[in-house]
């Protein structure tokens, strides 16, 4: 039985890869994003390719409201959400002190608000029809306290633990949630959290989104509730569970310190 996906931030990085890994195996998309004309090329693509339906709805998921919309317009057009995968989501590496609150604000309007208010929006048609999956693009942050990235680790803290929760929930009704757990790749990301100033890309292992995308589908299909990818990611997140949690905020504070521009930020005092 086809089954149609809808998934957020597909319009590049991992949650393009995702739809691509989806239509191969013959579900149905709705993509959202907002640049509307790179989701209408994926989903031509997709369909011309792979033979299935795939339809673009632009949206900005950081505003109020936008969640609850996109819903109520996936309905009108006769569409049902049978595999959400809340993947939309953007860091900020910064001072927290210091750090725009404006960005800060949409950050957690997006990376937690949205994904909450989608799946609280899709899942009651999911339990009446006793099946449906929910994937939630966490991190290897969501095990970890991030200095120079406090709120982006606290949001992926709250989409695991979340996911973990609502797993157990919904076990009884068919529905599996998983949460899939990355930890560096080679998208977008580095650039718009500004993470191109510090050594994070350059000392630990970046992977290909494609093979976090597949790694994220087959996780999903065998409603595992938690799965993170790469093994130094998972030697990490068990390494997590042991270590005390403000060694590991010492740890990632040097990680994340923007050492690389030391010589040239105005702020390097404030950095070592
Ligand atoms: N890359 C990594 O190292 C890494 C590691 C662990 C977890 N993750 C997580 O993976 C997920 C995908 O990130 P990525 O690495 O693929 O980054 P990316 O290449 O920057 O993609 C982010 C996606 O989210 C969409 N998006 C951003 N703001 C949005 C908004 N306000 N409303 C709707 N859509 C929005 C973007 O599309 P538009 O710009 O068109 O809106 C884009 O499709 C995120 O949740 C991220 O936290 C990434």
């Amino acid at each position: 039985m086809s089954n149609t996906v809808l998934i957020t931030g597909a319009s590049g990085g991992i949650g393009k890869e995702l739809a691509t890994v989806f239509a191969s195996h013959g579900h149905d998309l709705i993509l959202t994003a907002r640049n509307r004309h790179r989701l209408d090329a994926l989903c031509k693509a997709l369909h011309m390719r792979y033979g299935i339906r795939a339809t673009a709805i632009p949206a900005d998921l950081s505003e109020d409201g936008a969640a609850e919309r996109l819903v109520r317009d996936i309905e009108h057009r006769g569409l049902q959400v049978d595999i959400l995968v809340n993947n939309a989501g953007f860091g900020d590496h910064c001072l927290f002190a210091e750090s725009d609150s404006g960005k800060q604000e949409a950050m957690i309007r997006l990376n937690v608000l949205a994904l909450t208010s989608l799946t609280r929006a899709v899942l009651p048609a999911m339990m009446r029809r006793r099946r449906g999956r929910v994937l939630n693009v966490a991190s290897i942050a969501s095990f970890l306290p991030g200095p120079y990235m406090a709120v982006y680790y606290a949001t992926k803290a709250y989409v695991l633990s979340l996911s973990q929760a609502l797993a157990a929930e919904l076990k009884p009704y068919g529905i599996t949630v998983t949460a899939l757990c990355p930890g560096l790749v080679d998208t977008g990301f580095e650039k718009t959290a500004d993470l191109e100033k510090t050594a994070l890309f350059k000392t630990l292992p970046v992977s290909d989104p494609a093979a976090v995308a597949k790694y994220g589908y087959r996780i999903t299909m065998c409603g595992n509730s938690v799965g993170v990818h790469g093994i130094p990611y998972k030697a990490m997140a068990f390494a997590s569970r042991l270590a005390p949690r403000d060694l590991l905020a010492r740890i990632i504070l040097s990680i994340q310190s923007g050492r690389r521009s030391i010589s040239i930020s105005k702020r390097s005092d404030r950095y070592e």
